[in-house]
């Protein structure tokens, strides 16, 4: 059954929105490299990996409703930030932006009724809680050393070993 036209176009917005992350984090990555913290580049390099997963899962469920994907421009990221601590509040923030549009993103399925759109989307609802569940622990963190010194030293060791697990295709 052919999509309904606002969920086509929500959904690609969407796919805009997973790749606009997965550049903010490889941008946040290069950054840190640059003040020598590679746990923490590492970190977020995987992280720019994660999110062009959750765009590629919209990708080919599109592809597989037989609907038209539509790549627009993708906007320019920060490239500076005042230290660690900067980082990890942005990327709070932004994850709960993005758990805001995904809500939102569900709202028009619901709208159109659209139960595998539904169905497809709550990977997303509980990748997000995840998601900000974890940000917000490695925030924590940071604040107890103060975001500096050897406890920063040795939490970037820590995070040297994240590795990508694409885990849309579980
Ligand atoms: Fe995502
Ligand atoms: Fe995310």
């Amino acid at each position: 059954m052919a999509m309904k036209e606002k969920m086509l176009k929500t959904l690609n917005e969407q796919i805009n929105k997973e790749i606009y992350s997965a550049y903010l984090y490889l941008s946040m990555s290069a950054y840190l490299m640059s003040k020598n913290l590679p746990g923490f580049a590492n970190y977020m390099r995987v992280q720019y990996q994660e999110e062009m997963s959750h765009a590629m899962k919209l990708y080919d469920y599109l592809l597989e409703r037989g609907e038209k994907v539509i790549l627009k421009e993708i906007a320019a990221v920060k490239t500076e930030w005042e230290d660690v601590i900067d980082i990890f509040e942005d990327t709070l923030k932004h994850e709960e932006f993005i758990t805001d549009s995904i809500n939102n993103v569900l709202g028009v399925a619901h709208d159109v009724r659209d139960y595998a759109t539904i169905n497809m989307l709550q990977w997303y609802v509980n990748e997000q809680v995840e998601e900000e569940a974890h940000v917000s622990g490695v925030l924590e963190q940071l604040k107890m050393i103060d975001g500096k010194g050897s406890g920063l030293f040795m939490l970037d060791r820590e995070m040297q070993s994240r590795v990508f697990v694409d885990s849309t295709q579980v």
